[in-house]
């Protein structure tokens, strides 16, 4: 059975005295890539707890914060299923007893990438991010390379507030076609979705970040930014009115490439 946590009050009751303790953050509508952080907490701890909470300070705009897929009823079944000790589920005022007074925020890596795009997104996630590890204590916390920049963030908002969590980076569970799962691409056209997988295709297969941001743009995509940082390749797209984020690790032989200067 799965336990249903509300408040601080009954977390720090229910929290397993001893052992190691698996935390998985989400904001819900689990699918696939949640799933795998979920199975690696259960495998790697004795105990896993996921959180399902939709934040709101990081959506930039508070239509997309109302319009975000709520699925509490499959996401228990599916927390049932993978055998997950506890899901903590909190209200605003949990999270938030100060009503967001105090804010964290991290000057530099998140002025770059998705950044500019998304106003105050990355101190919404990190604000929310040290509350839930501050509250639940747990000995390693699970992050998806989909959001490599919000996993680089985590990681170091961590070692920069001395907190005792290993932060575990995950793979990209990705559909058949490339595509990375995600619970956007449920509102991508039949005709967006068809070509959704170029996205990944493209930062692959080709040499250089001129020829992904040209490939993308005649295939229909806008883009919002092709970048390569730090031995990555990342990108942000919109199609058919749906943004779109992905990123690839850079061949070793190109990472080793001498400097320019
Ligand atoms: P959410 O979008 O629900 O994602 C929860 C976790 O699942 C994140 O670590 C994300 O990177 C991971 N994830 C999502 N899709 C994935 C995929 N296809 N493969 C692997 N991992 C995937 O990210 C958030 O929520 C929030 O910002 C949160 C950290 C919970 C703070 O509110």
């Amino acid at each position: 059975m799965t336990a249903v946590v509300r408040t601080a009050k009954a977390w720090r009751e229910a929290r397993p005295a001893q052992g190691y303790l698996g935390f998985v953050p989400t904001m819900g509508a689990l699918h696939d890539g949640h799933r795998s952080l979920i199975e690696r907490s259960g495998q790697e701890n004795d105990a896993t707890v996921v959180s399902i909470y939709v934040n709101p300070t990081q959506f930039d705009d508070p239509a997309d914060h109302a319009r975000y897929p709520r699925t509490w009823d499959a996401d228990l079944v599916l927390l049932e299923t993978l055998g997950v000790d506890f899901v903590f589920a909190p209200e605003y005022s949990v999270i938030y007893p100060d009503d967001g007074r105090f804010t964290v925020q991290e000057r530099g890596l998140s002025d770059r990438l998705c950044g500019p795009h998304r106003e105050g997104h990355f101190v919404g996630v990190l604000t929310v991010v040290t509350r839930l590890l501050n509250l639940i204590r747990p000995t390693r916390a699970y992050f998806g390379e989909k959001d490599y920049q919000q996993y680089l963030l985590v990681r170091g908002l961590v070692d920069a507030m001395l907190m005792d969590v290993e932060v575990v980076p995950c793979l990209t569970v990705r559909a058949a076609d490339g595509l990375a799962v995600s619970s956007r691409n449920r509102s991508l056209s039949e005709p967006g979705r068809a070509i959704a997988g170029r996205l990944f295709e493209a930062l692959t297969t080709l040499a250089s970040v001129t020829q992904v941001r040209s490939v993308l743009e005649e295939e229909g995509f806008d883009l919002q930014y092709v970048e390569e940082l730090d031995g990555r390749r990342f990108a942000a797209v919109v199609l058919d009115g749906v943004r779109l984020i992905d990123n690839v690790p850079l061949p070793h032989s190109r990472e080793a490439d001498p400097p320019l200067h």
